[in-house]
């Protein structure tokens, strides 16, 4: 590497044609934005954070992501490509798969991956364009029952998810008794409507799935099954939790959550023999084709190499013994936490976990979601409010769903999760409840009653500051000040 110095020692590009400070220099580029930046990862360091999706990247995924890779157009496939000077980013790419395919133990014979889509849901939207035409229907958890947005979300009045718009959609539900998917349910359902896509993924649900109930479903009806495990992929990688790839024809995933590289999405297809017909002859999958065209060019342009490679550099991370370690933590703690929950009386969906987070039924104790989480948030613990089977209205659904792998990133054990119990009840119950009855009784928005009255912002304040005391001296992944 060259980079040629000039006379006054500088990179000489700092001119009216080029800018080149650093963001963050003696007489600041761009105060404003680094304000903003400090700010923000202050607020990471200080507080606690449940929310189940998100997790702290490392740094060499991040110094990938945040690279000269962001310049380059590469549109198309690895030696495929509509413009010339890819044969680096062709490298990154294909390493980037090679990658993506051994961190989940896979035969790249049976399997192939697409690395380019920019994140979940353009991953989803992506599998849908491949194998379906407009108007085919899907079923896939309900949002309110723990799925996602893009698995064909629509509300009573408005069709809400593009998913939706463009396929018809049906959803599966939880047993509001149990907490867990109805697939008694699922099947009655599925044989009704003939889907031609069954969707088994989740994005608020503590049990694992039953792919290979869903998968003898999917071939009885002649459906595709994606498994969209953008949530559990870590936990997958790890071998913690039953892998879907067993069963399903797709598989899709975003690569920041549990995964903890930098934000992108994954296609997983298979390849080889699909079938064998009545005749003996054998019926080969066709999905490579179709997945690589749906991605580019149906749906997206340009690749995200910078995102390719520093997905590509947590894969590498992925598939080490320290992250198996890692995702053991994970799992440990979310057991911890569901336990310290339990003991003191808090209603969890399931019961129970065996994953990555809890989805905890406020309802029992008189408390909905969504003010627990105002108040959470106030005194620096972020987690958030959630539906739970059965509630009533999406506004102020009854449950809290939070999640240990951000915090396991930064190096939390079981007792410190039990602490971090110790913080949320106290925020939740002791003074949420008393908020909330007196703001009810002086007929004042709970949420301005936070913030004025004087005895609930001392106790905020005061709840805060132990928390961030707490909080502060864990280690922080990532660049030491943005
Ligand atoms: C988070 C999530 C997605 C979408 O990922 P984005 O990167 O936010 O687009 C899709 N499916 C599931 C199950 C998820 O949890
Ligand atoms: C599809 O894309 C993958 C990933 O880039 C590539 O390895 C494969 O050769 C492509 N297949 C076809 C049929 O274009």
């Amino acid at each position: 590497l060259r980079i040629h110095v000039h006379k006054d020692g500088t990179d000489g590009v700092d001119s009216a044609l080029s800018h080149n400070r650093a963001l963050q220099q003696q007489n600041t580029h761009d105060p404003e934005m680094w304000d903003l930046l400090t700010k923000e990862k202050d607020r990471q360091c200080r507080g606690l954070e449940l929310i189940a999706s998100e997790n702290f990247c490392s740094r060499a995924a991040l110094e990938a992501q945040g690279s000269c890779l962001n310049n380059k157009y590469s549109e198309g496939y690895p030696g495929r490509r509509y413009y010339g000077g890819a044969e680096v980013v062709d490298q990154i790419e294909l390493l980037c798969q090679k990658r993506a395919l051994e961190s989940f133990h896979l035969d790249p014979d049976k399997w192939g991956v697409n690395v380019q889509p920019y994140s979940g849901s353009p991953a989803n939207f992506a599998v849908y364009t491949a194998v379906l035409n407009p108007h085919d229907r899907i079923m896939g958890l309900d949002l309110p029952d723990g799925g996602h947005l893009t698995h064909g979300y629509m509300s009573d009045v408005k069709r809400i998810s593009a998913t939706s718009i463009y396929f018809e959609s049906m959803p599966y539900k939880l047993n509001t008794a149990t907490g867990l998917i109805d697939y008694d349910q699922m099947e009655l359902t599925a044989r009704l409507f003939r889907p031609k896509l069954i969707i088994a993924g989740t994005s608020a649900y503590a049990r694992l799935i039953d792919y290979a109930r869903i998968k003898k479903l999917c071939t009885e009806i002649k459906a595709y099954m994606l498994a969209d495990m953008a949530h559990i992929s870590g936990l997958v990688a790890a071998k913690a939790i039953p892998s879907p790839f067993e069963y399903a024809d797709l598989v899709t995933s975003t690569t920041h959550k549990s995964l903890r590289g930098a934000r992108a999405g994954l296609i997983f297809y298979r390849k080889g023999v699909r079938s064998v017909d009545k005749k003996g002859k054998e019926i080969m999958y066709d999905l490579e084709d179709k997945v690589n065209f749906s991605v580019f060019p149906s749906l997206q342009g340009g690749p995200h190499n910078h995102a390719i490679a520093g997905v590509a550099v947590a894969l590498k991370q992925a598939q080490a013994p320290m992250f198996k370690e890692y995702i053991a933590q994970v799992i440990k703690n979310s057991k911890s936490m569901a336990e310290a929950l339990l003991s003191k009386g808090y209603t969890l969906v399931s019961g129970g976990t065996d994953n990555h987070l809890v989805l905890v039924d406020l309802r029992p104790k008189g408390m909905d979601g969504a003010r627990a989480e105002r108040v959470l948030e106030l005194v620096s613990i972020t987690a958030n409010k959630n539906t739970c089977p059965g509630d009533k209205s999406a506004l102020t659904p009854g449950g809290l769903r939070l999640g240990a792998p951000a915090l396991t990133s930064r190096q939390f054990k079981e007792a410190d999760f039990v602490q971090v119990v110790e913080f949320m009840d106290e925020g939740q119950l002791s003074f949420t409840l008393i908020a909330f009855y007196f703001s009810v009784t002086l007929h004042e928005d709970f949420k301005n009653f936070l913030l004025k009255d004087p005895e609930t912002v001392a106790r905020i304040a005061n709840l805060r500051h132990r928390v961030e005391a707490f909080a502060r001296p864990f280690p922080m992944p990532g660049f030491h000040d943005h």
